[in-house]
């Protein structure tokens, strides 16, 4: 049977996890949590409250998945990742059966690995975080917990991706490299060094912002 499970905004990026969840086929959505008015729906899935409404809903609903997207800052998806822990809701991981979760990987609570995403060997992603479309996490490399690695980034063998990270599509860190965390790295850069000071970067090899 299949588990309920209630979904936390329901933005664009809700539209992606609700399409890996309907494949997954392991739970039956049952609403989303959104600021958008009550009833409306999302391809169906009803409006069913806001987030002042999370300590009644997790006594009728054990698990929970934050859908809202994440760029430039992790603080919104982290902030309600923290009260539903508090509210002691479950926040399982969600894989897509399209995606390549190597058995030899670890993925914490709360993260969703979408469509055609590729996690090898060793590599280890924390909890409450996005891997995206198309993304692939190379052996022994680490994501921390409430990142959002976009469609088609690559974090090459045993990089280290610190916690609330942002990296644009496409973006590359070459192996063993080290992002320090909160770090916003742009679409298409190309990380070469090790990002010691937290800020937004791009380009090749990247630079950081002037005027954040
Ligand atoms: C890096 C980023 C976060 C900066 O956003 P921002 O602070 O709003 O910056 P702006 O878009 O105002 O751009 C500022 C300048 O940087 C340049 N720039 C921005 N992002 C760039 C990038 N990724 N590569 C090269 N140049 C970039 C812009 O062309 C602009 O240059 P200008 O001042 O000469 O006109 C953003 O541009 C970006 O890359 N976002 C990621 C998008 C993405 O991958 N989404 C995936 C969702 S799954």
């Amino acid at each position: 049977m299949k588990k309920d499970l209630i979904l936390i905004g329901g933005g664009g990026h809700c539209k992606s996890c609700i399409d890996v969840i309907e494949k997954q086929g392991e739970f039956r959505i049952i609403g989303i949590v959104d600021k958008k008015e009550k009833n409306e729906t999302i391809f169906g899935y009803k409006i069913i409250g806001i987030d002042d409404d999370l300590p009644s809903l997790v006594k009728t609903v054990k698990n929970f998945i934050i859908t809202i997207g994440h760029i430039k800052t992790a603080s919104t998806r982290k902030r309600i990742f923290i009260k539903l822990k508090e509210l002691k809701a479950e926040l399982p991981h969600i894989i897509s059966p399209l995606a390549y979760v190597s058995r030899h990987a670890s993925i914490g609570e709360g993260s969703i690995i979408l469509h055609h995403a590729l996690i090898n060997a060793g590599a280890s992603i924390g909890c409450n975080c996005i891997i995206n479309s198309k993304a692939l996490i190379e052996h022994d490399a680490k994501v921390g917990d409430h990142c959002h690695i976009s469609t088609s980034a690559v974090v090459n063998g045993e990089a280290i991706i610190e916690a609330g990270c942002f990296l644009g599509s496409n973006a590359t860190i070459r192996e063993t490299k080290k992002i320090c965390k909160e770090t916003i790295i742009g679409a298409g850069a190309v990380i070469v060094k090790n990002i010691v000071e937290s800020g937004v970067y791009f380009g090749n090899p990247a630079k950081r912002m002037r005027f954040e």
